[in-house]
């Protein structure tokens, strides 16, 4: 059976279990006399003891044929034993920056009949090609907690890569809002590991199932900006699979193709010749079977990559991203084949992993060659400009819909209902005066609507629909007098314009990107710039005041919020004037129609906040760390576990929203939880494991149905709409857990007066804790709770489960 066909049946499912089929034949039951072994709590990382170290772990572990991967690595073998040293080197090894289309290119091997490879970024879509869409970014589709559209997203994202014949799609990137103001925090999936396995998981299946390879990034605790190429991300062994691994495991049950190693360092060691986390965790815990693809730029060595478990380096040269052909691999891992100092069956699993990936999703049977140029979108010669574009402005405008969290909405305030005037003030509301896509990769001036952030996670729009284009619209129809003030430091149109109306709409921004551009955070009143990371978690172009401006003068104001991440918003959050705030992320291309369709009641509400928003900075658990005169700054997680709301609940802090968090306009009642252990191997699981470490990978158990947990939603307001019900988990006193944590959540359609009945199943997996002493996953002795709840504060049902 063709993956194609398990993937969707699998995911069909929804279940997570399902996805690992038992075998049990090399795990003999081994009774354990003391099921209930202490679990002993993890050793955070402190940052005070000696300078961690990664451990070796060699030599790389081969592919292998298990599952899905039987026939692609099958038929990978067979053409690498018929290719030469050269042909190996040159699958490997990327063509240089610039030597073909994209922005990595494979080059073809002719004896095996293989026409290379076209690698494009990524993860928010195709970067720099015309004719594509700008799809709501990664933390927008997260706001949606919806499964089904973070899977359709991937399906179009998918389709559109295949239509320009890109090969490997750049994404998913899972790397978890540790720091707020980290500057690529906008491309992944927001602050829970669950939220971004889930995310990585469905948007994995999505883009493979239209025959596109994805790339899940950036491997591993790649999360910051300044530094990126020096910092050396410290972390302990729990926090690290509990917490930063977790969305690459789920992306590896998916059948992801590639996994990327990023820039940093861990624990001192490079990422991309980290023995630790490629050989170990990789490929002999995870089993993961496709290739590992260097960052751009990210390999520092030849032999040494290439035994830690490397695959693939890119783009080719020994950094990026020049026209530089000298390569730590290409002939140079020829000679270090013949030279003894790399085995040739190294390279030979490079090459089988990098073509089974290619087989898997059946890259073989007829897939276009690029028809685009990313180094000359200009170009004549090169580019067909193939219209990929399809009705995906559907699907972007559902999701940037979906995403918006209404955070307040004093005295049902919204939805509108035709308003006698309305006022629309900031520069977010309408277009950028100078042109569309002005500033490449959007690394400039922080003006016109924001529809993403900048770096090479940001693609083209097309076109984009603004607030002001929008409203008009309905303006026309509803016949409301508009009128708009589109400077963001002119107070006085601001008040002017505010004062004629009777609502006024204020937008405003909060912006970061990809640490190789620098934007200043305003008009050249304020030219401290942003090195990617924010230098704060303020609004930009002083929006703060603009607001309180606005609502001394008008007592219907109601602030739009487009941002990578959390703003502080303590100044004017409870203005008696500010009546709604809607918060509208990163909306792409369909930014004014999302933020209308919200407004005026064509959609009710249901985005809830993927990271919790704080009163204060100094409440959150970690930090950029800006300023280092070390050559290797030390980013040490000594929050181990305790990231964004888990921290909050631990240290009792109150947030100003919560993780999890959105209005709606119409009530939701819960009842009739429902708690029943459903598996073979009942209360007492660990003993599944005997007296010995786990062979090689994790067992199949594991990932089995253990719990199922059901409950009703009743929608008893007067407007159908979505809710999203979200599953805790609270370990037992002594385990070392945060006091909840996430375990699942999914968006449920409820038309006004009906009652929908959910169910959802945890793993073993699921109810299990990372052992450092054992190297194992096991169950924590003690009761467990379930809660199902609204958002992470807003805890309706619970019941305990031993
Ligand atoms: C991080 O931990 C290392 C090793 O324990 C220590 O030397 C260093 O000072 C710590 N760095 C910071 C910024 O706390
Ligand atoms: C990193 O260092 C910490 C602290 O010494 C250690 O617990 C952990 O196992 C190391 N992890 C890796 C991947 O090297
Ligand atoms: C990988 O497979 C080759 C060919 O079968 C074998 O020679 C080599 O020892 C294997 N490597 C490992 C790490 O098992
Ligand atoms: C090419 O890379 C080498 C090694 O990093 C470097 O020494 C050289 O200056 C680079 N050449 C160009 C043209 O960038
Ligand atoms: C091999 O690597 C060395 C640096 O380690 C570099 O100087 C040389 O140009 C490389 N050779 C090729 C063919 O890229
Ligand atoms: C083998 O060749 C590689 C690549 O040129 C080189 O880095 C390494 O130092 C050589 N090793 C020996 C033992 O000659
Ligand atoms: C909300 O309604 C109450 C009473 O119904 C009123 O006192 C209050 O001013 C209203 N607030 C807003 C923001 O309109
Ligand atoms: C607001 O409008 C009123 C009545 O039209 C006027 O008296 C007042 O001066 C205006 N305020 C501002 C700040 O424009
Ligand atoms: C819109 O605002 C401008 C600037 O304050 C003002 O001059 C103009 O009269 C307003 N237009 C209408 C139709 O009220
Ligand atoms: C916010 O960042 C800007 C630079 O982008 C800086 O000028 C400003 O002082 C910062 N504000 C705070 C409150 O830190
Ligand atoms: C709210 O708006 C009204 C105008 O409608 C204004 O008179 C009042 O001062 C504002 N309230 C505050 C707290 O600014
Ligand atoms: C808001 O201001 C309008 C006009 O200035 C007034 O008619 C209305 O009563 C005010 N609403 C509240 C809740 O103060």
């Amino acid at each position: 059976m063709r993956c194609i066909t398990v993937c969707v049946a699998v995911a069909a499912l929804g279940v997570r279990a399902s996805l690992v089929r038992r075998d049990d034949a090399h795990h003999p039951e081994t009774p354990d006399t003391a099921p209930n072994l202490p679990i002993i709590p993890s050793v955070p990382f402190l940052g005070n003891d000696a300078m961690p170290s990664s451990p070796p772990s060699y030599p790389s572990p081969n592919t292998t044929t298990n599952g899905w991967w039987e026939h692609p690595v099958k038929r990978a073998r067979k053409d690498v034993h018929a290719m030469s040293l050269d042909d190996l080197a040159t699958l490997v090894t990327g063509s240089g920056y610039g030597n073909g289309p994209c922005v990595g290119n494979i080059r073809p091997i002719p004896s095996i009949d293989f026409p290379g490879l076209c690698l494009q970024d990524g993860p928010t879509g195709l970067r720099g090609v015309d004719y594509a869409t700008a799809f709501p970014p990664g933390i927008t589709v997260a706001g949606t907690f919806s499964k089904e559209l973070m899977r359709r997203r991937g399906t179009a994202i998918g389709r559109e890569f295949r239509g320009k014949g890109a090969n490997v799609y750049l994404g998913p990137m899972v790397n978890l809002m540790r720091a707020p103001a980290a500057g690529r925090n906008w491309e992944g999936f927001g602050a829970d590991p669950y939220l971004n396995g889930e995310a990585a998981f469905q948007t994995v299946l999505g883009v493979q199932n239209e025959r596109v390879q994805a790339t899940v990034k950036h491997y591993l605790a790649n999360q910051q900006e300044h530094f990126r190429n020096t910092g050396s991300s410290n972390l302990d062994e729990r926090t690290e699979r509990e917490v930063y691994l977790h969305p690459f495991m789920r992306a590896i049950q998916a059948g992801v193709v590639s996994v990327m190693p990023g820039y940093n360092f861990v624990n001192n060691s490079w990422m991309t010749q980290n023995s630790a986390l490629l050989n170990d965790r990789l490929k002999r815990e995870l089993k993961f079977q496709g290739y590992t693809v260097s960052d751009w730029g990210a390999q520092h060595s030849g032999v040494a990559s290439a035994l830690a478990g490397l695959d693939m380096t890119m783009p080719g040269g020994t950094s990026c991203c020049d026209t530089n052909l000298t390569s730590f691999w290409g002939a140079n891992l020829t000679q270090a084949v013949t030279n003894g100092s790399v085995p040739l069956s190294r390279v030979q699993d490079m090459a089988t992993r990098i073509l089974a990936g290619y087989y898997f999703v059946r890259q073989d049977e007829g897939y276009l060659k690029p028809n685009f140029n990313f180094m000359d979108i200009d170009d004549p010669a090169t580019n067909e400009h193939v219209d990929v574009m399809a009705d995906h402005d559907v699907i972007s405008r559902e999701i940037s819909t979906a995403a918006i969290a209404l955070l307040k909405n004093a005295n049902a305030t919204l939805p509108l209902h035709k308003p006698k005037k309305i006022a629309l003030i900031g520069s977010d509301a309408g277009p950028f005066a100078l042109g569309l896509n002005y500033y490449p990769d959007n690394i400039g001036w922080p003006y016109g609507a924001l529809s993403m952030g900048w770096g090479s996670g940001a693609t083209m729009n097309s076109y984009l629909v603004t607030a002001y284009e929008a409203i008009q619209q309905r303006a026309r129809r509803d016949h409301t007098a508009i009128n708009w003030s589109f400077d963001d430091f002119d107070y006085v149109n601001a008040r002017k314009v505010a004062n004629y109306s009777d609502v006024a709409a204020v937008f405003v921004t909060s912006l970061s990107g990809e640490g190789y551009g620098t934007v200043p955070n305003s008009k050249p009143v304020d030219k401290a710039a942003n090195m990617g990371d924010r230098n704060n978690i303020t609004l930009w172009n002083g929006g703060e005041k603009l607001i309180q401006e606005v609502a001394a003068i008008n007592n219907n104001t109601i602030v739009v919020v487009h941002a990578v991440g959390p703003v502080l918003m303590e100044e004017w959050i409870e203005h008696p004037n500010v009546t709604a705030v809607l918060w509208a992320h990163l909306p792409g291309s369909e930014s004014g129609t999302a933020v209308a369709d919200v407004l005026y009641g064509d959609y009710n509400p249901s985005g809830r906040l993927p990271y919790t928003i704080a009163k204060q900075r100094r409440d959150y658990p970690a930090e950029v760390l800006y300023n280092s005169d070390a050559p290797q700054p030390q980013i040490n997680f000594t929050e181990g576990l305790l990231i964004d709301h888990r921290h909050f609940d631990a240290k009792d802090i109150e947030p100003r929203f919560e993780f999890g968090f959105g209005l709606s306009y119409t009530r939701f009642n819960y009842s009739a939880l429902d708690v029943e252990f459903i598996g073979d191997y009942g209360h007492n699981w660990n003993h599944k494991w005997g007296h010995h470490k786990a062979p090689d990978g994790l067992p199949s158990w594991l990932f089995e149905p253990a719990v199922r947990v059901s409950f009703t939603v009743r929608n008893t307001g007067d407007m159908d709409g979505h809710e999203v019900p979200q599953v805790y988990l609270r370990f037992p006193n002594d385990s070392g857990e945060p006091p909840k944590v996430l375990r699942e959540f999914d968006r449920v359609w409820i038309p006004r007066g009906d009652t929908v009945h959910v169910h959802h199943t945890l793993s073993y997996y699921d109810l299990s804790v990372w052992s450092i002493p054992h190297q194992q996953w096991r169950r924590s002795p003690g009761t467990y709770e379930i809660l199902v709840g609204a958002s992470s504060r807003d805890i309706r049902l619970r019941h305990s489960l031993l």
